[in-house]
């Protein structure tokens, strides 16, 4: 019996009957059950019992894995990270007080606290040489290429933990990654502007050496205001984890085959880039502008209900939550907060609102249980703090670090992983005969109509 199996026994309850109608045949699986529901239909072996496969593409139907980390119940609208409330981490904690209880399992107490804040402040800075990738960027580079590329290259600086079979090696790993990623961020930035890479100071909170390394210039003094750094600490909180998401579970699949944590990482920056996953507070923001007005929200409605226009309410949605985003909720509060501290009256924040209601009482949305999800309202925080659209991403990024790496050291405790491999419904041809180029049909040249054809191939 191998280990896997000996771990489901413990939890099997009952077992779930598949019956094969073209056979008669029936099989029974064992059914396992968590902490919390929904329980899941083991079906390790139906391959091995019944010659089929399962087939759920978007993985709508499929737990990938069993993991102790975060707990979503996408109909009542829960998310709980080791069982604490989000609403509560993001009221009464801090960042790395999240980022420790991910990584561990618990609340760091006092002496933990500091011990590992320390630990993070020490491994902000990157090595001197790394800054050399920076200048192979061109000028213009999306912040996320920029750093899908420089966290690629730390495996290439940090040999010492790279051995994925040392639990401390994978520990210090752990916090140079969660560490170094908003110094890499920010240098994205700076990069972009043409402005001269800002260090991190040990004597600021992890928010604040943030702030300070994007917006900070060496010819003058900056003083981070301490209504933006919680608001910043907020928008890492909110973001920290969230289960087995398209980065997260990239990052599992990247490290299934035992690849570095490095290298795992930067494969989780490459998916959440994507405009369906991380990069929807980038689409928020161009979709309130190009709104531009009240008057134009009915006409926008109109196309995303449109079954014929693949156009979509950014911010709306999600895979999960078929109820209000419990950290939409969080964001929008504290959207109003800095609104205020900075004294911005952005008219997108009215027209997201406006947005917001209209789309709530819409039989369309209403019935898709289509509500604003966390990226609706953190783009307008992100903007009224100054910071360029094409940063948005990348902050989401460096705070999902820590789930990333969270859920990789999970998974590297269980023992070597089993490599994540997907079968397929096959529906290509079937066997040919292989036909020599001298027999092979000749084919009408296609001019140019490559240029302005039909661009499906
Ligand atoms: N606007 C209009 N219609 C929508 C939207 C939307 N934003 N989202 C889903 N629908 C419709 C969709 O057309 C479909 O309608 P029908 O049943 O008539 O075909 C139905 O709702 C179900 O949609 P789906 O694509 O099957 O749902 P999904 O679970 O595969 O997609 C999603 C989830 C987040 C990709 C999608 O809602 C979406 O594209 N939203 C906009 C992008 C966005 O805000 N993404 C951020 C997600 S939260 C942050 C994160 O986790 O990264």
């Amino acid at each position: 019996m191998s280990k896997s199996e000996a771990k489901s026994e413990e939890i099997q309850q009952h077992t779930f009957t598949l019956r094969d109608n073209a056979t008669g045949e029936s099989y029974d699986l064992p059914v396992l059950d968590g902490t919390e529901e929904p329980s899941v239909i083991d079906v390790r072996n139906l391959y091995q019992k019944t010659g089929l496969f399962l087939y759920d593409p978007g993985f709508t139907s499929t737990a990938s894995c069993s993991s102790a980390i975060t707990y979503i119940d996408g109909e009542k609208g829960i998310l709980r990270h080791r069982g604490y409330a989000i609403e509560d981490l993001a009221e009464n904690s801090d960042y790395l007080d999240v980022c420790y209880l991910l990584l561990h399992g618990e609340l760091p107490s006092p002496e933990e606290k500091v011990e590992f804040d320390h630990h993070i402040t020490h491994h902000t800075m990157l090595h001197e040489q790394l800054m050399y990738f920076y200048r192979g960027f061109r000028r213009d580079a999306h912040p996320m290429a920029i750093m899908v590329g420089v966290v690629g290259a730390l495996s290439s600086f940090y040999h010492d933990s790279t051995d994925i079979t040392d639990p401390q090696q994978r520990m210090v790993a752990s916090h140079r990654l969660i560490a170094k990623m908003p110094t890499i961020g920010a240098y994205a930035y700076k990069y972009s502007k043409g402005l001269p890479f800002i260090y991190p100071s040990n004597d600021l909170s992890f928010s604040e050496n943030l702030l300070k390394m994007v917006f900070s210039v060496p010819a003058d003094n900056y003083d981070v205001n301490p209504v933006l750094a919680k608001a910043m600490d907020r928008i890492l909180i909110l973001h920290a984890d969230h289960e087995q998401n398209a980065s997260t579970s990239t990052v599992r699949l990247a490290g299934s085959s035992a690849a570095n944590p490095f290298a795992c990482i930067a494969a989780g920056i490459g998916s959440l880039w994507g405009p369906a996953h991380g990069g929807a507070n980038e689409a928020v923001l161009r979709m309130l502008s190009e709104i531009g007005s009240k008057d134009r929200i009915p006409e926008f409605v109109k196309r995303a209900k449109d079954p014929k226009d693949d156009y979509r309410l950014m911010g709306f949605g999600h895979r999960v939550y078929k109820n209000y985003d419990p950290r939409a909720k969080v964001m929008r509060k504290s959207c109003h907060e800095v609104l205020n501290e900075l004294g911005i009256d952005d008219p997108r924040l009215e027209l997201a609102m406006e947005l917001e209601r209209i789309a709530l009482e819409d039989d369309y949305f209403v019935e898709r249980k289509l509500y604003p999800n966390v990226d609706f309202y953190s783009g307008i925080i992100l903007k009224a703090m100054g910071f360029p659209t094409n940063m948005f991403t990348a902050i989401f990024a460096i705070a999902r670090t820590v789930g990333w790496i969270a859920h990789w050291k999970e998974m590297m405790s269980e023992g070597p992983p089993q490599i994540g491999r997907p079968r397929q419904l096959y529906v290509g041809d079937q066997e040919r005969k292989f036909a020599t180029i001298d027999v092979r049909e000749h084919k009408q040249s296609r001019g140019w109509s490559w240029l302005w054809g039909n661009s499906k191939e």
